[in-house]
């Protein structure tokens, strides 16, 4: 079988998807799970810019360097270049419904549904808040990251 193929997708793509990939690719690295993963963002606006700086000092402290990622925004062609499309919250979720090819929105979950008892729970927004927000946010995309590997290992 192809490595699965995992985008993971937020607001801004500078905040909470960039830390998801993070936390994804280190969780496969140390399961010796291979993967492709890219993170996008369902607006505009951080196109080309790298993460926000309290996103990038979350992963410094997790040891990883995520300094050099880069904003894109999501399009309807990454329904057929990934296999899962992860979005963060709720309204994410909405945005990519309504972008997804009909074929494809069966590739389309949320992070946290893939862990047992938060099915259907949002990963919040850090970007205006301070930087408890960030370790919040790393603590969810660890917890999803962890149970995505599990379920890629055991589909
Ligand atoms: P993210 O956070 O979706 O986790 O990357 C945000 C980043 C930027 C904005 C909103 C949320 N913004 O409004 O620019």
């Amino acid at each position: 079988m192809s490595p699965p193929r995992v985008l993971f997708v937020c607001l801004g793509n500078i905040c909470r998807s960039p830390l998801a990939e993070a936390a994804f690719r280190e969780a496969a690295a140390r399961a010796g799970l291979e993967a492709e993963t890219d993170s996008a963002g369902t607006g505009d606006w951080h196109i080309g810019e790298p993460p926000d700086r309290r996103a990038q000092a979350v992963a410094a402290a997790q040891g990883l360097d995520i300094s050099g990622y880069s904003g894109r925004q999501v399009s309807p062609q990454d329904f057929e270049r990934f296999d899962l499309v992860v979005a963060m919250d709720t309204q994410n979720l909405a945005d990519l419904r309504a972008i997804a090819p009909p074929e494809r929105r069966d590739r389309l979950t949320l992070l946290l549904d893939h862990v047992e008892g938060r099915e259907g729970a949002s990963v919040a927004d850090p970007y205006f808040g301070g930087l408890e927000g960030f370790d919040a946010t790393w603590a969810d995309v660890t917890a999803g990251a962890a149970a995505l590997v599990a379920k890629l290992q055991r589909p």
